[in-house]
């Protein structure tokens, strides 16, 4: 996207070149005709002097209008008129509106040298009038909805520089006559249809500096020629069908800082001349069909940052030369062939951040001096043949975030040095090796780990209950191995399925159906809930006590949860009670008009009957109640208030009094509670329309319904809106996602759970419980080393929702790989070289292109939302008090 210096240069020369041009008559007369057509702003203010309107500019004489600036006015309506500014030397029409054919009376400015209409939504083929324009050096037409092909016409174009025509639907192939255009340096034509080759002699006559022709359906060989004058500075082909060699004569062009020709099908070596491109920064060939060795050759390209040769056909070893790459940051062989150890040159680059080695046949030993790389952040060893023990060292990799080692021949056991690596928090996988001995208990201090995997290895001994320290785990396995003992009783466990723990013999208790005996009978197991009751009331003590008896709620459900399905069951009380209601212990309705028509009795009758559940989420089971009265309840059942601290719940009350006068159309508030035994219920308003995670991802919703964009637009804003209140409010959601989100009879968006989030309010210090994240996927990266739920926190979540409505996709999917949700996805893109028609969702996106701009936008807005630094992300509680510009400025930027 971004063009090198020269090129802004060039244009600011252009720019101000003053050239006499004679003016066939004066403009008056066109410029208030324009006016009229298209009201621009600004416009008119004074009728007489037509060249001080914005972005108009007059010949020195001051009666002809040379350049006309309209960029970003949003302005519609027939543009034909301009023509008639027979003097125009400048026309700049970008970010507009404009649509219907472009007009071919522009064919006789013949003054014109620059035309830019870009992002604007002309439809229909390219005029071939535009032809005419002899004194044209740029034409911009990208972005646009233009079809057909390129008219042979621009041919004439002779003195042409730019063109770019990018982002459109052109067909046909690339003519051969742009070969011819002896003054052309730039040229993009990437987002189209194209399809045949890449004219054999494009660059042969022209000394072009930037090719870009990405994501279309170009086949043949990358064309020698592009390489010949030794002028090109940037070649983007990826996404295309290409097949070939990678020229020899790319070793031509020292100035060519970025190489990108992914995704295609090129065969053969990379050439040794490679080493002549002294600028090289970016090298990426991924996924092709490349073979050969890697050549040593590389090494010469002292700024090499990135080299991604994944997915091809590469064998041999890693050149030691490599090692001389000082900037290199990511090296990336993933998905060949090569063998051999892991090169311990490579560890003397010093700026490697990514070292992706993974399935490959690398049958060496890891290296001691592994970690002497000391930005070492992604450390991917899986699926290959490497032997011998991990070294001790492995410890000294303080800035690792994953470390995967999976499917290996790794003997030996596991370091307690992986201890120290306190980073770590994306995966920690060691599964599929020959790893023995005991799981070392410093494991536990990972306190940022979200994913450790040591299955189908020997490991023996307890699960050590220190593993309790990892406080972010959220997937857990342990299985096929020779673990024995009890599993410590520490929610990630427990929450994880049977299968995570399957496979050890000698292993017992939750979540797996062996139960320990002896004297881990149920006695023994119920001291040790009262053990960790204690703890949780001592951490809890130790901080603030307003909140406790919530957060005891919260501690308690997520613990016994299952024990209490058992005791129910065994008691014979589990679905039908009717008989004989509970007695209610308190409850109110805060909303005067809904106190008649709510009956207590009916409610928790309601909720007694699995048949009207409609949802189970974090913290609680909600329930559809129908009343007698007619009205639609949703009650959320939250568990377990334990006997202990049920003098609290007074408290809790004035709490929940409290929010029920909390009052904003996208929040969904209270309207009453119940209490009875040791239950709260929660009564809400039931919202027909689900909630926005089944209208986006329940896929037998979807085959009747799938939203449109500007539903799904309005929902981003509504909850937008909402989430600004709160924070206006200083209230901290603690668990937004697409499942909390609710939606009315007219997909109107309410934000839910807000009754948690008060409850459990982080700002007294009760949030700070693991447990206490939010959702898989929702949760701020940052999280990992505060475990503080935050309003930037809040932020990120929301861009993680606004992902969900542009892209369709869940928040963690199997389908982005391993380690990646849909953030890094997203965020990844562009180094994948994929464009944001392969983000967003394709059905929208290409609906109309006022859907995709405004997609843009917000695309633009979540990935603002979603930036890894808290402090770079927008603020919602800034934006409430300016009247929410969040949904204005969304708006203003796209339609
Ligand atoms: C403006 O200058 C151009 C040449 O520079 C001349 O042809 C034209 O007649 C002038 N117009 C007026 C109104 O003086
Ligand atoms: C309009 O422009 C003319 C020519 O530049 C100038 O003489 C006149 O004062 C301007 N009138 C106003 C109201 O600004
Ligand atoms: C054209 O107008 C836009 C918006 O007003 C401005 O950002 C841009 O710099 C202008 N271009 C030139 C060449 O003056
Ligand atoms: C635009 O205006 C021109 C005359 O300036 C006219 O010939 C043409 O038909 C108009 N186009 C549309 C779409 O109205
Ligand atoms: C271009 O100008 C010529 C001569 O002034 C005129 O005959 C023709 O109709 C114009 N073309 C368009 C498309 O307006
Ligand atoms: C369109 O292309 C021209 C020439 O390359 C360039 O100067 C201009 O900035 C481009 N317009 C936009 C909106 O990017
Ligand atoms: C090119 O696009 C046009 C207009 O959409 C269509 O009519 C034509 O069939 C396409 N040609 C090819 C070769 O796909
Ligand atoms: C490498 O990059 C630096 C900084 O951008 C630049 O000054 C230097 O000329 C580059 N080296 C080569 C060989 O291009
Ligand atoms: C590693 O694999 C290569 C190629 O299969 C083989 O030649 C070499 O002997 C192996 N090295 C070791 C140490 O096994």
């Amino acid at each position: 996207m971004a063009f090198s210096p020269w090129f802004s240069l060039f244009l600011l020369g252009f720019l101000y070149r003053t050239q006499l041009v004679v003016a066939q008559k004066d403009d008056r007369s066109t410029m208030l005709a324009l006016k009229e057509e298209l009201s621009v702003p600004g416009w008119g203010s004074n009728e007489s002097d037509y060249c001080t309107w914005a972005g108009v500019h007059c010949s020195s004489n001051g009666s002809s209008v040379e350049m006309l600036n309209l960029s970003h006015f949003e302005l519609r309506g027939n543009i034909s008129l301009a023509s008639e500014l027979k003097a125009l030397k400048w026309l700049d029409l970008s970010y507009n509106n404009f649509n219907g054919p472009i007009p071919p009376a522009f064919g006789n400015l013949s003054q014109l040298e620059f035309l830019d209409l870009s992002w604007n939504k002309f439809g229909s083929s390219i005029p071939p009038e535009l032809g005419n324009i002899r004194s044209l050096r740029s034409l911009n037409l990208s972005n646009n909805f233009l079809v057909g092909r390129i008219p042979d016409d621009l041919q004439n174009l002779k003195g042409i520089h730019d063109l770019q025509i990018s982002g459109n639907k052109l067909n046909g192939s690339i003519p051969k006559w742009v070969a011819n255009l002896s003054n052309l340096k730039v040229f993009t034509a990437y987002e189209n249809e194209l399809s045949g080759k890449i004219p054999e002699n494009l660059g042969s006559s022209s000394e072009l500096q930037l090719l870009n022709l990405h994501s279309n359906y170009l086949e043949g060989p990358i064309p020698k020629a592009i390489f010949a004058l030794g002028k090109l500075e940037v070649l983007v082909l990826t996404m295309n069908k290409l097949t070939g060699n990678v020229p020899e004569l790319v070793g031509n062009c020292k100035g060519l800082s970025s190489i990108r020709i992914g995704n295609n099908r090129l065969i053969g070596n990379i050439p040794k001349a490679i080493g002549n491109v002294s600028s090289l920064t970016y090298f990426e060939a991924d996924y092709n069909n490349l073979s050969g060795e890697i050549v040593p050759e590389f090494s010469r390209c002292s700024n090499l940052t990135l080299l991604n040769l994944a997915f091809n056909g590469f064998t041999g070893m890693i050149p030691p030369e490599l090692g001389e790459l000082m900037n290199l940051q990511e090296f990336i062989v993933s998905g060949n062939s090569l063998f051999g150890d892991i090169p311990k040159s490579l560890l003397r680059c010093k700026n490697l951040n990514k070292l992706d080695l993974s399935n490959n046949r690398f049958n060496g030993t890891i290296p001691q001096d592994i970690c002497n790389t000391a930005r070492l952040q992604f450390l991917l060893l899986s699926q290959n043949s490497i032997r011998g023990e991990i070294p001790h060292e492995i410890g000294n990799c303080v800035k690792l975030l994953e470390l995967q080692m999976g499917s290996n021949y790794l003997t030996g056991s596991i370091p307690p040095e992986i201890g120290w690596i306190k980073n770590l928090q994306i995966a920690l996988n060691l599964s599929f090796n020959h790893l023995h001995g005991p799981l070392p208990s410093e494991l536990g201090k990972l306190d940022k780990l979200v994913s450790l995997d040591v299955s189908n290895n020997q490991l023996s001994g307890n699960i050590p209950s220190a593993l309790k320290g990892m406080m972010s785990l959220i997937e857990v396995n342990f299985s096929n191995n020779l673990l024995t003992g009890q599993l410590p009783t520490f929610a990630p466990f427990q929450k994880s399925p049977q299968s995570s723990f399957s496979g050890n013999k000698g292993l017992c208790g939750e979540p797996l159906n062996s139960s320990c005996g002896g004297s881990f009978g149920p006695s023994g197991e119920g001291y040790h809930h009262k053990v960790s009751y204690k703890i949780v009331l001592v951490v809890i003590g130790s901080g603030l006590t307003v909140f406790v008896s919530v957060t005891i709620v919260v501690v308690l459900f997520m613990m016994r949860e299952k024990q209490e399905k058992a005791a129910k069951l065994a008691a014979g009380i589990a679905d039908d009670v009717t008989a004989n209601p509970p007695l209610i212990i308190a409850g109110n309705v805060f909303v005067e008009n809904l106190r008649q028509a709510i009956d207590f009795d009916a409610t928790v009758k309601t909720t007694l009957k699995d048949s009207n559940k409609l949802s189970t989420g974090t913290f609680s089971t909600v329930y559809k109640a129908v009343m007698p009265s007619g009205l639609i309840l949703s009650v959320k059942r939250l568990k377990s208030i334990d006997k202990a601290v049920i003098h609290h719940q007074n408290k809790m009350i004035r709490e929940l009094e409290r929010l029920g006068k909390l009052c904003h159309e996208n929040l969904m508030r209270p309207v009453g509670f119940i209490i009875y035994e040791d239950i709260v219920l929660l009564l809400h308003e039931y919202l027909p329309g689900g909630t926005l995670a089944q209208l986006l991802h329940d896929s037998s919703l979807k085959a009747e319904y799938e939203p449109d964009w500007p539903t799904r637009f309005s929902i981003a804003i509504g909850v937008a809106q909402g989430l600004s209140f709160l924070h206006h409010v200083a209230i901290i959601h603690l668990d937004i996602s697409s499942g909390n989100i609710l939606l009315d009879a007219n997909s109107k968006p309410l934000v839910g759970e807000v009754e948690i989030s008060r409850l459990l309010d982080p700002s007294k210090g009760t949030a700070s419980i693991s447990a206490v994240a939010g959702s898989f996927g929702y949760i701020p990266p940052e999280y990992a080393y505060t475990m503080q739920v935050t309003a930037p926190g809040n932020v990120y979540s929301y861009g993680v929702v606004l992902l969900e409505i542009l892209t369709t996709r869940l928040p963690v999917d199997e389908a982005f790989g391993e380690g990646i949700d849909l953030v890094k996805w997203v965020h990844g893109a562009p180094a994948r070289g994929e464009t944001p028609e392969q983000i967003l969702d394709a059905r929208l996106s290409t609906v109309s292109f006022a859907w995709r701009k405004e997609m843009l936008a917000v695309l633009k807005v979540a990935l603002l939302c979603t930036d890894s630094t808290p402090a770079k992300r927008p603020k919602m509680k800034k934006k409430y008090q300016l009247n929410s510009p969040l949904s204005s400025s969304i708006k203003g930027r796209g339609s």
